[in-house]
């Protein structure tokens, strides 16, 4: 992922990661958001340019998938209503937009349902160690530090708003980041429950670092059930 701000357009710096999971294929793109930097920059201009770059990373992602979609329109919650068959999340922290979506085979689910994808890109250091208790329980926070590598509040932080973001039963209520309370699963997280999802319902949390961010994706899944096909 490489960006030259304010002089780069974001579609020359496209990256897309294409890899299979759980029936299906799912797409990663990472994108420079092209928009002027510095004071004299409009909030406004930077926001717009932020969203583009967010719709441009979801396009290309559904492209990689062979998808082929105009730009989507939002659901009344915010989130990005994905084309039939996809389910589709979108990032985006200046200078970068990510944006990640699914596609089923087709065919019915044989291991697992999948129910949403979540993405979410943060600078690292953006959650100060002394603020760790403003995205962490007390409950959590052990099994959080004991897991390598999770310790970093911002990498946290990153890691609840993608699950947010991928969980159906949660991206339609306020973002509280104390209310999403993940454990560890491997070397990666899980959230603890779903917010009023199926039973059986998990949300699987990975991140990496990339060039100072964070960038983090979360898939919700559930036990496979023979009769209930995509959506
Ligand atoms: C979802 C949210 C936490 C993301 O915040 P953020 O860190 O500023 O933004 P990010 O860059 O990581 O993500 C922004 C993208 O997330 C998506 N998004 C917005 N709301 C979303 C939601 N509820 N669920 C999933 N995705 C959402 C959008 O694509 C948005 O990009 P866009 O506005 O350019 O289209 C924030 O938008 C939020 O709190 N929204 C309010 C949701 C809410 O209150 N819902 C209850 C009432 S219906």
């Amino acid at each position: 992922m490489t960006a030259d701000c304010g002089t780069l357009h974001f579609e020359e710096a496209a990256r897309v990661t294409v890899v299979p999971y759980a029936d299906g294929l799912i797409a990663l793109c990472t994108t420079a958001i092209a928009a002027p930097e510095g004071p004299e920059a409009r909030a406004r201009e930077r926001r717009q340019a932020e969203h583009a770059a967010g719709q441009y990373a979801l396009i290309t992602s559904l492209a990689a998938l062979g998808v082929h979609a105009g730009p989507p329109d939002r659901r009344p919650d915010g989130s990005p209503r994905p084309p039939p068959g996809t389910l589709v999340s979108i990032s985006h922290r200046f200078p970068y937009a990510v944006a990640a979506a699914w596609k089923a085979h087709g065919r019915p689910p044989q291991h697992c349902r999948i129910l949403g994808v979540g993405v979410d890109i943060e600078q690292e250091g953006t959650i100060p160690e002394n603020a760790v208790h403003l995205v962490c329980s007390p409950v959590e926070r052990p099994g959080l530090c004991a897991t390598p590598g999770w310790a970093d509040p911002t990498r946290v932080f990153s890691g609840k708003e993608a699950a947010y973001k991928a969980d159906p039963q949660w991206r339609s209520q306020r973002f509280a980041p104390r209310r999403l309370r993940l454990r560890p699963l491997g070397p990666r997280l899980a959230l603890a429950h779903s917010a009023a999802g199926p039973a059986d319902a998990t949300s699987v949390v990975a991140s990496r670092q990339v060039g100072g961010y964070w960038i983090s994706l979360c898939i919700t899944l559930t036990a496979a059930r023979p009769s209930r096909l995509y959506r």
